[in-house]
């Protein structure tokens, strides 16, 4: 990768599976390791961006010189996310934002008893939706993890939440989605399929996605 392709870009990546709490010692969450988006970052880092990763739960090392911010929920990251938008260039939504939470929270851990325990959810904000709604310069990238219908599904996603593109990835597939550590994806953007990789290890993929986007952020403020 060329080493000045991002050069003072400021990059946003959000990587892992977001924690909603049920008590202290509970939670709900998803199967996401964060290997997807920690390959993103050093990527975008290899081109000489100005990186930040926001992590939920993840097994991935931290990169030397990225800087790693910490948010635990949907609404953690939400915040932490929004606190950097207006000053990135670029952002890309790696994580796997829960959808629903737990209504409530208990303080201390929940006492079992004889009685069934129903576990009220509500909806989480949609991060990406509200970088889209929002967006002013902003080059936004999403990710669309799905089982069925990828295509429509990610052309449905990048046109409703003001996606510059989306970056499909069908999660029922073998090796490719959640924890592994290859993937298998299709980049979508405004006119359709941009192009199809085949299985490569997420790093491979962090690298092809990085140079696709770079190549649009270029053209894009070209003179
Ligand atoms: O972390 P790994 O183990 O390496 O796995 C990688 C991955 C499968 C998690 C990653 O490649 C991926 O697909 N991430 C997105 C997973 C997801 O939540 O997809 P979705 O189709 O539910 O959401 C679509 C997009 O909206 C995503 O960019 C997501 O970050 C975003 N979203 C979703 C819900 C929400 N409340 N806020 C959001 O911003």
């Amino acid at each position: 990768a060329s080493r000045t392709e991002l050069a003072g870009k400021k990059v946003l990546i959000t990587a892992g599976g977001t924690v909603e709490r049920l008590d202290p010692v509970r939670y709900l969450t998803n199967d996401s390791s964060g290997k997807m988006g920690f390959a993103l970052a050093e990527a975008a880092a290899n081109r000489g961006a100005d990186v930040t990763v926001i992590a939920a739960r993840t097994t991935a090392a931290p990169i030397g010189g990225v800087e790693l911010v910490r948010a635990e929920s949907a609404e953690e990251m939400l915040q932490a996310v929004l606190a950097r938008y207006e000053s990135a260039d670029l952002v890309i939504k790696a994580a796997a934002v829960a959808d629903y939470r737990p209504v409530s929270q208990a303080p201390s851990k929940i006492k079992k008893s004889d009685e069934r325990l129903v576990v009220e959810l509500e909806r989480t904000t949609d991060i990406l939706k509200t970088l889209g709604e929002r967006k002013t310069h902003q080059f936004l990238v999403g990710f669309a993890a799905e089982t069925e219908n990828v295509a429509s599904y990610a052309m449905d996603k990048l046109a409703r939440k003001h996606c510059d593109l989306v970056v499909a990835n069908d999660v029922s597939q073998e090796g490719a989605g959640f924890n592994a550590d290859t993937n298998v994806v299709q980049v979508f953007g405004p006119e359709g399929l941009v192009e199809a990789l085949p299985q490569l290890p997420k790093r491979e993929v962090a690298e092809r996605l990085l140079a696709r986007i770079a190549e649009r952020m270029n053209a894009d403020t070209a003179p």
